[in-house]
């Protein structure tokens, strides 16, 4: 679907209705101009404030979310909200947007529990309802756009049993770039790309290869939320996406549609 972008973007680099109505205003006319969107979408802030207004601490291991029964049914109550928002901004903008989980246009495998390094200690890690896309429903996805419709996902998925699962947003992403092999996934995120220097945006590092990625990881310089995002670059590129690319939401003139004009480069642009 050389046609389609997929554009991700989370709570913190699109905050209230403004930002969404800018990104909506974007979305629009870089239909107009003839291409055809795929929005995901986390919630990671308003998910952790729903939970925190619940008395429950927000934990995360390597920047996904531990996810028990009272996690998943919060989160879930969130991102549907969210989305229903998003759908709402895009349709005033004109942008014939429908609002899907994730488990309508995906397959997800629950994430076992793994052994990892966290503070230099062996331990087994949990996440509990996390899963991940295995595949993705190209000819749904694809007969929306066919017919106009702009598809507004949000990353909550299904085990072969349909108990539903939390996926990380960026995780979600990937899978349905790899599955419909868009021609750019654009991570939309808080801030600038790939820092050095996560206080210094002038470390930007405007592009960087697989390899190097894995370098920056094992250094600890990608940390965090940071580690989903790459991974899912990696599989998109891995799965035959010619282009993957974060950029900054926080950007006030432009979120996405400067990035679309060949030759204007923003933010970290990964290859293979
Ligand atoms: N090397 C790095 N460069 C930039 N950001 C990084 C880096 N390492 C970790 N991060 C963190 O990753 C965060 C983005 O991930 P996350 O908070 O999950 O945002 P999103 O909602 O966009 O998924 C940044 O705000 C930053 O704190
Ligand atoms: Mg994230």
């Amino acid at each position: 679907m050389d046609d389609v972008y997929l554009l991700k973007f989370g709570g913190n680099a699109i905050k209230g209705r403004r930002d969404l109505a800018r990104l909506s205003g974007e979305v629009a006319s870089l239909i107009k101009d003839g291409a055809r969107i795929v929005i995901v979408h986390g919630g990671g802030p308003e998910i952790n404030a729903e939970l925190e207004r619940n008395g429950i601490e927000p934990v995360k291991v390597a920047g996904v979310r531990v996810t028990d029964d009272a996690t998943l049914e919060i989160t879930e109550k969130v991102l549907r909200s969210i989305n229903a928002d998003v759908v709402e901004e895009l349709r005033a903008a004109g942008v014939d947007a429908i609002g899907i989980p994730g488990h309508m246009v995906a397959e997800f495998v629950r994430r076992e529990p793994y052994m990892a390094t966290v503070d230099g200690k062996e331990v087994l890690v949990d996440l509990k309802n996390v899963g991940e896309v295995t595949s993705a429903s190209v000819d749904t996805i694809g007969d929306l756009l066919e017919s106009g419709v702009t598809p507004v996902i949000y990353p909550i998925g299904a085990d072969s049993e349909g108990r539903h699962l939390n996926v990380n947003a960026d995780s979600m992403a990937a899978g349905i770039a790899a599955g419909i092999r868009c021609r750019e996934m654009i991570q939309i995120t808080d801030v600038p790309g790939i820092l050095l220097d996560v206080n210094d945006p002038s470390t930007l590092q405007s592009s960087l290869t697989l390899e190097q990625v894995d370098r920056l990881i094992g250094d600890g310089v990608i940390s965090g939320g940071m580690i989903p995002k790459v991974d899912a670059c990696r599989r998109a590129l891995e799965a035959g996406v010619a282009k993957v690319r974060m950029v900054n939401g926080r950007d006030e003139n432009s979120i996405v549609s400067d990035i679309m004009q060949e030759g204007i480069e923003h933010g970290t642009v990964i290859s293979r």
